[in-house]
This record gives structure tokens, sequence and C-alpha cells, in this order.
């Protein structure tokens, strides 16, 4: 595996990318799986360019507090520009698998793809877990890259390019595995709900159109992918755009948990 790095050309292109009509609708699902209430300590983990924080901070109000956990500097400088003023928000620099939070100090926790890059899962869970109150609740969010169904009339390529593009990922297929390990983490009243995102243009509003620029620049000169390939894999998508004829789907998982009020005996 070769990380993605979340460097600042990747922090605008996310940036830009979030604003994406799939993004913000995958936000709402995520945050009404969250269903943050006024007044709540909520802790997001991963926290990205901050458009969950701004969007948590209206929904928790002034008695609230939002905390946005991240490793990337480039990343937690967009959030604290995005939620600049709010006194009530606040970023720290920290790897996610060791949370720099005191214990059971928060309402609720979000992870929003962000699992499927960390190769140590249950730290991070262990962690989630100790951040929460008892009786608080867990919201992750990752895709099963697996799932994509994407058109293409050279399926060969198409395959190579994905195999490459797993590469971006600690676990490309996480949430297969994801209940267990919440259970294995002490978390309770495990569910999830997949949500579709398809497309039938290479509309940058969509996920699957918002995606084929950082997949073409991550997978040149990876698996024997050249940089010649990489852009005819893009070209040939636009084209089929243009014709009509392209199609993008995928899976995405919402796993809502909780930590119980005690622990099991
Ligand atoms: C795909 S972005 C998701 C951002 C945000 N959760 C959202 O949905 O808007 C993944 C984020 O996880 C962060 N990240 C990845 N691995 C991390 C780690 N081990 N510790 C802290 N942050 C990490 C990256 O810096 C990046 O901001």
């Amino acid at each position: 595996m070769s990380p993605m790095i979340f460097d600042e050309r990747l922090a605008g292109q996310l940036e830009s990318i979030y604003q994406a009509r799939d993004m913000v609708r995958r936000r709402q699902l995520a945050r009404d799986a969250l269903s943050a209430a006024p007044g709540e300590r909520i802790i997001d983990v991963g926290c990205g360019p901050g458009f969950f924080a701004a969007e948590l901070l209206e929904q928790v109000g002034a008695d609230g507090v939002v905390v946005g956990i991240d490793s990337s500097p480039a990343m937690l400088s967009v959030a604290a520009r995005r939620c600049v003023g709010r006194r009530n928000a606040g970023f720290l620099a920290a790897d996610v698998a060791s949370l720099p939070v005191r214990e059971s100090g928060f309402d609720a926790a979000l992870c929003v793809q962000v699992l499927e890059y960390v190769p140590d899962v249950a730290a991070v869970l262990a962690g989630l877990h100790r951040v929460l109150r008892p009786g608080g609740r867990l919201v992750v969010w990752d895709v099963d890259w697996a799932t994509v169904s994407w058109h293409s009339g050279d399926p060969a390529r198409m395959g190579r390019v994905l195999a490459a593009w797993d590469g971006h990922l600690a676990h490309p297929s996480l949430p297969r595995t994801l209940a267990s390990r919440l259970r294995s983490a002490g978390f309770a009243d495990i569910s999830v709900a997949g949500h579709t995102f398809a497309a039938t243009h290479a509309d940058p509003d969509t996920f699957g159109g918002s995606i084929i620029p950082l997949i073409e620049q991550f997978v040149a000169g990876r698996n024997g992918i050249s940089p010649a390939d990489a852009s005819a894999w893009s070209a040939e998508q636009r084209r089929l755009d243009a014709e009509g004829a392209f199609f993008f789907g995928c899976i995405q998982f919402c796993f809502t948990a909780i930590r119980p009020l005690t622990r099991p005996a």
C-alpha cells in the first residue's frame, strides 16, 4: 500500500469536491444518523476540510461544542478557516489512533471516510469508545470500493486502474468487517445502512464524476499504469459521457452504534 498524502494540493481539491451535490447529500445522511442536538459536544474524527464541523456547529448551537481531529496540517487549516470566529469549535492535530481528548467527554462522534485509510482500526475504535460518554452515539461511514460498478470499453484497463486506486487505502472493503470490529471495541446497538451513489454523467457534482481527476492523478505511475494510460482512462470516461454512455455506481455504508451505559459482564 502506498497511501494518499493529504497535502495542500489534495486539501484544495477535496475542499472543492466536498461542495458537490453528492457530498452535500452524504453529509446530510451522516448527520441525520448522528442526530446532533442543541448543547451537545461532538467530536469529528478525521475532520478534513471542516464541512461537517461547520454544519454540526449550527445543530449544537451556542451551548454545544464541536472538536475536529486530523493529522493533516493542510486539512486543519482549511477547516479552521471554515469555522473562523466560532468560539465553540476546536481543531487538533493528531493521529486518529490516539485521540488527544479526555475520556467520556463527548455525546457523539463522527468518523466519515477515514477508517478505510487507517491501518490500526482497532486503536481508533478503542479511542472512540473511550472519548464517548456512556450512552454516547457513534457514526462511522466508509466506502466498500469493491462495490464500484463502472462502465468502460476496456474492462481490463478499468480493472487495473481500480486495483491501483485500492492502493490509496489501508482497507478497500472495510464495511464488510466493521460491525464485528465495533462489537469487539465494546460498542452496542450496531446498525448499518447502505447508500448508493450512482451517475449517468461524469458530472463533478456526482461522487463518481468528482473522483475521476483524483484517480487519474493517483494511479499514474503505479501498478504498471503509465501516466499516458491514466490519461487515456480518464479521456475514455469523458468520451463516454459525451456519447451518453457514462455509468458509475458504488455503495457507501453508514454504521451507527452506541457506547453502552455499562460494560457487559
Ligand atoms: C477522505 S477525507 C474525509 C474528511 C471528512 N471526514 C469528511 O468526510 O468531510 C479523510 C481525512 O482523514 C484524515 N486522516 C486519514 N488518516 C488519518 C489519521 N491516521 N489520523 C488523522 N487523520 C487522518 C485525512 O487527513 C483527511 O482529512
